[in-house]
């Protein structure tokens, strides 16, 4: 899909100023890099491109092919395949695994999928992605380890099949080898869908070393302030944000 972000500006309820005039295109098949210090507001774009409440937009818009859909609600927007793997998935008590995903699944499918073909599809996406069979039948994220509810993220990813994906701080709480099983499977599932567009949030280049980018955006104080390529990135990693921005001392760094 054609995304786009023009001239954003949000605020938390509370009226703090979080988003700045930010814009920002995706083209199909894109691979885009957001980093930036802590509190810029990547987290908060992750959440208002889906459609969270608790932020109000008060001027600018978002469009998928050049169709606005800041009226359409969370679900709505996830019907039309963007997908957010939170950098802090909730976990949700009494619904499992497989139930919410099944009834996701159909509602973006506007049909029932029947019980085994789904099954099989989990046990092969849980299969892919080592995940332990008994989290199927686990209510989302409850007691799951860190790592396991960013694993319990992309499985959601291969099983709704997004077009738009956004990454926020995938890489962080994830070993060495369960970052590169991950990767793995996002690879892949950008090899099957060759037009799936992706947004990385993230503070390191690990992830960047398998999900190789086209743009390399940074992020300060509500808006984009500099775009490059990988070198950027690997700049910001080796030297900090002040080689490229000034850092104010609101922003402290990890
Ligand atoms: N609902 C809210 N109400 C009030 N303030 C908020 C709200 N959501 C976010 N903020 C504030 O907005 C700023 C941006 O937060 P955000 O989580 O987007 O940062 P971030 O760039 O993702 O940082 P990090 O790198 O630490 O994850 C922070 O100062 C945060 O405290
Ligand atoms: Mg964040």
């Amino acid at each position: 899909m054609n995304f786009s972000i023009e001239n954003l500006n949000v605020n938390s309820k509370d009226q703090k100023e979080i988003l700045k005039d930010f814009s920002l295109t995706v083209k199909p098949g894109e691979v885009h890099v957001i980093m930036g210090p802590n509190g810029t507001g990547k987290s908060t774009l992750s959440k208002v491109i889906m459609g969270s409440n608790d932020y109000i937009v008060h001027h600018g818009d978002i469009k998928i092919n050049q169709e606005s859909i800041l009226s359409l609600d969370t679900c709505e927007r996830s019907r039309k395949g963007i997908f957010l793997a939170m950098q802090s998935p909730i976990s949700i008590e009494g619904v499992t695994n497989s139930e919410f995903l099944r009834t996701a699944l159909s509602s973006k499918q506007g049909s029932n999928v029947g019980i085994y073909p789904f099954i099989q599809m989990m046990e092969t996406a849980m299969k892919d992605l080592k995940m332990d069979d008994s989290m199927m039948h686990r209510s989302i994220n409850q007691d799951f380890s860190g790592g396991e509810r960013k694993k319990n993220e992309i499985l959601q990813m291969k099983i709704l099949k997004p077009n738009f994906i956004i990454l926020d701080e995938l890489d962080s709480g994830l070993d060495v080898d369960s970052l590169k099983i991950v990767c793995d499977n996002i690879q892949q599932y950008l090899k099957e869908n060759p037009t799936t567009s992706v947004l990385i949030i993230t503070h390191y280049t690990r992830i960047l070393d398998y999900l190789h980018p086209d743009f390399v955006h940074i992020m300060e104080k509500g808006k984009i302030v500099k775009t490059g390529d990988f070198t950027l990135a690997k700049q910001i990693e080796k030297n900090g944000f002040s080689c490229v921005i000034e850092v104010s001392e609101d922003n402290v760094n990890e």
